[in-house]
């Protein structure tokens, strides 16, 4: 059976104060439900990190950074490496967000140095892959996923493989309000499976979680987590506010 996740990923939002208030709140609807089938996590900024710990109870919800250093420590001012992450008390780490491709230039050869070091630290990366809106046009969609997989995951032992989870977030639909079809979320999560069992063992490719981001909300959220290879979700600007991740977490319950 494979862990069914939400994942908030808070990004650059929220004020100190503010990001306490949402986790004292989603805390308090996650643990009052007493509902353990669903692994929620919060993907809070760094700097709140140590704070949010102290509020949630980790027996309903853990922590995830949205970003580490590609290097183990050392001169790197203003960086996170793992460690210090781990030493935090943070179970998951997000790698590869479209965000961190987009405007701050990571690529593949990076991304994959990041899950190394992640792993060695005990810490699960979070890995995201997902197609921009012309290679999707251009019909290039399936290549360019396989690409990001092939280069930053496949070269992973198939034990630590197993560890990571996988978020597929078409770069289209992150915080357009258009999200993929639960067809063409399907669709894209039945083809990341495959080419895991390519890879890997079948029973590999079915106990690795892959989660679908981008413009997923309660509105949607049921039937894109009905698909059988959904697993879940990561949640931008849903996770923002505790009601609508509240009501998403429930929708992968139900
Ligand atoms: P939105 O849910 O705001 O579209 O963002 C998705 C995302 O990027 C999560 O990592």
């Amino acid at each position: 059976m494979r862990n069914k996740i939400v994942a908030g990923n808070w990004k650059m939002n929220k004020t100190l104060k503010e990001g306490i208030e949402l986790a004292n709140e989603v805390n308090n609807l996650v643990s009052k439900s007493n509902n353990k089938s669903v692994v929620v996590i919060l993907g809070t900024p760094f700097i709140y990190l140590a704070e949010v710990n102290k509020i949630i109870d980790p027996k309903f919800i853990s922590i995830a950074v949205q970003n580490c250093a590609s290097e183990p420590e050392g001169a790197y001012t203003g960086e996170i490496s793992v460690e210090m992450i781990q030493s935090t008390g943070a179970k998951y780490v997000i790698i590869g967000h479209s965000e961190r491709r987009a405007y701050f230039g990571e690529e593949e050869q990076i991304l994959n140095k990041k899950v190394n070091l992640a792993l060695a630290e005990n810490l699960i990366p979070i890995f995201c892959c997902g197609e921009r809106l012309e290679e999707r046009e251009k019909g290039i969609h399936f290549d360019i996923v396989k690409n990001q997989l092939d280069k930053a995951l496949f070269d992973l032992e198939e034990s630590e493989f197993r560890k990571i989870a996988i978020a597929y977030e078409p770069v289209w639909a992150i915080g357009t309000g258009v999200n993929a079809t639960p067809d063409q979320a399907q669709e894209m999560h039945r083809f990341i499976r495959n080419l895991i069992v390519e890879r890997y063992e079948n029973e590999t490719a079915e106990s690795i979680s892959i989660l679908y981001g981008g413009s997923c909300k309660p509105s949607n959220s049921n039937e894109l987590f009905a698909n059988p290879d959904v697993d879940g979700g990561l949640i931008g600007g849903a996770s923002l506010k505790a009601d609508d991740f509240f009501a998403i977490i429930n929708s992968l319950t139900g």
